[in-house]
């Protein structure tokens, strides 16, 4: 094809583009169709309702969604990877237009995912990337690694290390899911700040449970990021290292389920301090426990930015725009084009301003 003929191709092919993008209104261009957005089906799984944070992502998205007036059905799984597995299955075969996962285990939606993508669906990952797939077009979550990185610095600067203390100081960890691919970014963030601290023998965890690296994360997850079991794990440790009056001055938790496991083993070892204790994702109960000075802090990534973000992006496919999409993530199979959001570290300082003004949980809530 001489460079005349692509030139007259390409007129062409925008020629007949034509009709399509001149008639106006909300189109779908995923299937080349145009459809009203009432016609436009989304379907949302996402993974469980123990932590308010999904119900509230759950909640936010839907209604951003059906404000632009697409049909929604929005499902949670349970914490259950096979319920998960056949709700999207079920969405796939209802012919939904776009599949929004956060998914339980990364790698274990991408099947279910591909089959929605066959049937025509554009795929989002919502919070957690759809692992090792060609189905996810798109990926919104925050900026996984500074979400550990504060969490560590907060350590960091609470024991005075940048300053020199030498310690040495008693910090335990723990990390996310083993089977959550979020958890090894935001152990990553952690052991970014807090690793050489470890080597230097300023920080130590008479438990021993410390990582090799921040490649062997798993080794200190806790299944399923369950509050009960991040609890037991500490009174284990509590009851094996910190009981004979050795001072436990530090816990990373990373996020508030592990949070207040570890304020609930705390309280239970009837001690007369609260370690410095982090977290993330400002759940109630949290929020209170830091008021009450039992948590330190938690880092906050506002869940209704997120829901507007995804809600974006599919509204700018609809109307066949390229959705804002600055960064990738590579699921191990592809480059997943993804927007980043900016979380927030929250202690009692700031609480209120960021919070309470910012409209995100009331005063009365905070426990204020
Ligand atoms: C999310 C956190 C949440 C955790 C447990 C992670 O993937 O990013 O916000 O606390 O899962 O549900």
């Amino acid at each position: 094809m001489n460079k005349w003929t692509k030139v007259v191709g390409a007129v062409a092919a925008a020629a007949m583009l034509l009709p399509l993008s001149a008639c106006g209104g909300s189109r779908d261009t995923s299937s080349g169709d145009t459809k009203d957005a009432s016609e436009v089906n989304i379907g949302i799984s996402m993974p469980e309702q123990m932590l308010e944070r999904w119900k509230i992502d759950g909640s936010n998205l839907k209604k951003q969604l059906e404000g632009y007036g697409y049909k929604v059905t929005l499902q949670y799984a349970d914490g259950k990877t096979d319920l998960q597995t056949s709700q999207i299955q079920n969405m796939a075969n209802n012919g939904m237009d776009y599949v929004v996962v956060a998914s339980i285990d990364g790698t274990s939606t991408g099947a279910a995912c591909e089959q929605a993508q066959q049937n025509g669906a554009k795929i989002i990952a919502y919070d957690r990337l759809i692992m090792n797939t060609d189905a996810v077009d798109y990926y919104a979550t925050f900026s996984l690694e500074e979400v550990g990185k504060m969490q560590g610095e907060y350590i960091e600067k609470a024991l005075g290390l940048k300053d020199g203390a030498k310690g040495p100081f008693n910090v335990e960890l723990m990390a996310g899911s083993p089977t959550d691919n979020n958890a090894g970014y935001y152990f990553k963030g952690a052991w970014s700040v807090l690793g050489k601290y470890y080597d230097s023998g300023v920080l130590q965890a008479k438990s021993g449970k410390v990582p090799k690296s921040a490649d062997d994360w798993q080794s200190i997850g806790i299944d399923n990021w369950d509050r009960q079991k991040a609890q037991n794990e500490m009174e284990n440790r509590i009851n094996s290292f910190y009981n004979d009056g050795t001072k436990l001055d530090a816990v990373l938790a990373q996020n508030d389920a592990e949070a207040l496991g570890t304020v609930n083993a705390v309280e239970g070892a009837g001690w007369d301090y609260y370690p410095v204790i982090t977290g993330q994702d400002a759940e109630k109960a949290n929020v209170q426990a830091i008021v009450k000075g039992k948590q330190s802090m938690t880092v906050y990534k506002d869940t209704r930015e997120l829901a507007k973000a995804t809600a974006q992006m599919i509204k700018d496919l609809v109307d066949g725009k390229t959705p804002e999409a600055k960064d990738t993530f590579n699921n191990g199979t592809k480059d997943v084009p993804s927007q980043l959001l900016t979380p927030v570290s929250v202690d009692k300082d700031n609480l209120e301003k960021i919070l309470v003004d910012g409209g995100y949980i009331t005063a009365e809530d905070a426990g204020l």
